[in-house]
Parts: structure tokens; sequence; C-alpha cells
């Protein structure tokens, strides 16, 4: 369910927020602004002079074929990649490339296409290693459990448990994450990303490889985590039902250029859009 009237979230020239009335949803400004981002691989060009930004609040969608560079657009975004050209505005302050350790810092999280648990640790400690930077008591007191460690500790497992209950794998918390379904899976990465509280979500492909039901579950969600804390979500996605039904805007990338931005109705009726990646399967 989209709950966002289109001209809430159209590109204002003074920048100003949109208000917020009841029930819809309210955009903030510019959070992220990606300007002329060009990278290359070699011979490769994974992405050429790409702009677009996202606003607080919103969920914004980069969909695409394989191979469009929408993963190398994210690597970009939270430093894994170092782009040949261009920068990124986060919250007003410019970079040419982002330093992962930075962005994290900054308050951006991220979940990846290809999980990156610790299969072989329980649900709980994986959610918690992304709490890891927020750690901050020395570690001879944390390893000793005394004073401010403990009291430290006490706060990160309650925080933990809270994201535990919020994505319903109560009855999982101490199973090793090798153990559970793939959806299940998916959903301890995200709460991997949400312990690290973000202000900024990145997901890439959050619900590829799942049936419908654990899509369904996923999209929740997401939905849930933008609705109640109020994170800005950039999601990669292939199930265009589900980019249609729960994002804000989409910006579309074929051949790491981009040839589509706007609300879901009007990236559908693009026709650039449908000939190159609504048209055919991938
Ligand atoms: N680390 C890398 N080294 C070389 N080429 C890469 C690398 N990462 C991505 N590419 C290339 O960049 C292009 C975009 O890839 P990617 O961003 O993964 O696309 P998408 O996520 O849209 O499927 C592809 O041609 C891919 O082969
Ligand atoms: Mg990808």
């Amino acid at each position: 369910m989209n709950t966002v009237a289109p001209e809430m979230v159209a590109d204002s020239a003074d920048g100003s927020s949109a208000e917020a009335e009841s029930g819809i949803k309210k955009i903030g400004d510019v959070i992220l602004d990606i300007q002329n981002i060009s990278l290359r691989f070699g011979g490769v060009k994974a992405l050429t002079d790409i702009s677009f930004n996202v606003r607080e609040h919103e969920i914004r969608a980069i969909i695409g074929p394989n191979g469009a560079g929408k993963s190398s657009m994210l690597n970009c975004i939270n430093g894994v990649y170092v782009p040949s050209e261009g920068s990124i505005t986060f919250r007003g302050q410019t970079f040419s490339h982002m330093n992962s350790r930075q962005v994290a810092e900054m308050g951006v999280a991220r979940t990846f296409q290809n999980l990156a648990l610790f299969k072989g640790m329980s649900v709980l400690d994986n959610i918690m290693s992304g709490r890891n930077l927020k750690i901050k008591s020395n570690l001879l007191l944390q390893a000793l459990r005394i004073g401010p460690a403990e009291r430290e500790e006490i706060r990160h497992r309650e925080f933990v448990e809270r994201i535990i209950d919020f994505l319903e794998i109560q009855a999982h918390r101490k199973t090793p994450v090798g153990q559970l379904p793939y959806g299940l899976q998916k959903r301890v990465d995200l709460g991997r990303a949400l312990a690290m509280e973000p202000q900024v979500l990145l997901l890439d492909e959050p619900m590829a490889g799942m049936n419908v039901e654990e899509k369904q579950d996923m999209s929740r969600f997401i939905l849930d985590v933008n609705d109640e804390f109020g994170t800005t979500i950039v999601l990669i996605e292939h199930d265009m039902g589900v980019v249609m039904d729960i994002s804000d805007r989409v910006v579309v990338l074929d051949y790491g250029k981009k040839i589509g931005d706007g609300t879901p109705h009007e990236v559908r009726n693009n026709e650039d859009v449908i000939r190159a990646y609504l048209g055919t399967e991938h």
C-alpha cells in the first residue's frame, strides 16, 4: 500500500518539507544526493553519469535488469566502491567518495544481495554483531563485564531483543542462522542492519529467492520500519509488484545509465522503461 500523495514527493525547488497531513506520510528534505556518479571496472562502465536524490523518510526503489549497475550504486553510497567521477552529498556534506566506516557512523546501514551473516552463530549473536559500532566502553572492562560495560551490554541486549520481537523471530533467537530457511535468514540480515539504528537503510534485493508469502512478510517489515522508525529506505528489488506497492519513488537503471525517475505510476508509463525492463523477463 502506498500512502504518499504523488505531489508530496515531487522535487520542490525551494527544498521545503512537505507538511504531514493526517494519514499521509511525511516526506522530508533531500538527505542523500547522488550527483553525476560514474564508475568503471577496467573497460566496463558500470555506471555512467547517474544523478538522483533520496528524501528523508521515503522508500526509494532502484530497479533495472541484471547488470544494470544497481548493486554498484549502493556500493558507491556505502563506500565499498570509489566512483571515478561525481559526488555524493549526505545531510549537506559533499564527498567525492564515501568511506565505509564513516558512512556507518553517519547512520547508513545495508543488507547484501548475498547474505553476509555468520551461519554458525545464533540469530541473537548475528543481530548483536550489527551493534558493534555502538559499543563504546573499553575492551578490558567489557571482558571483565564490570561497571559501565556490564550496564552497556545489558542495554544492547535489550535493544536486540526488541528487534527480535519486532521481526517476529523470538522462536529462533538461539538457532544457528545457517539452519533457518532462506526467508528467515534474510529477516535476520535486516535485523543486523536495524541493530545499527540507521537513519538510512540500503537494501539490496531483500526479497530475492523468496516465495510469495515470504515476500509479503518482508514487504510488511520494510513498511513497518519506514513507518515506525521513520527510516529512509533505498531498496533494490526485482519484483515489480512489490516495487509498485511499497515505494514512493523509483529510479530505473539500464546498462549503467538512468532511464527513468519518478513515482511508480510515472515509471510504469515511461516508454524507455517499458522497453528496457518491464516488457522483458530477467
Ligand atoms: N567488482 C567488480 N568488478 C568488475 N566488474 C564489476 C564488479 N562489480 C560489478 N561489475 C560489473 O558492473 C556491472 C553492473 O553490475 P551490478 O552493479 O552488480 O549490477 P546489478 O546489481 O544491477 O545486477 C556489470 O557489468 C558487472 O559485471
Ligand atoms: Mg545486484
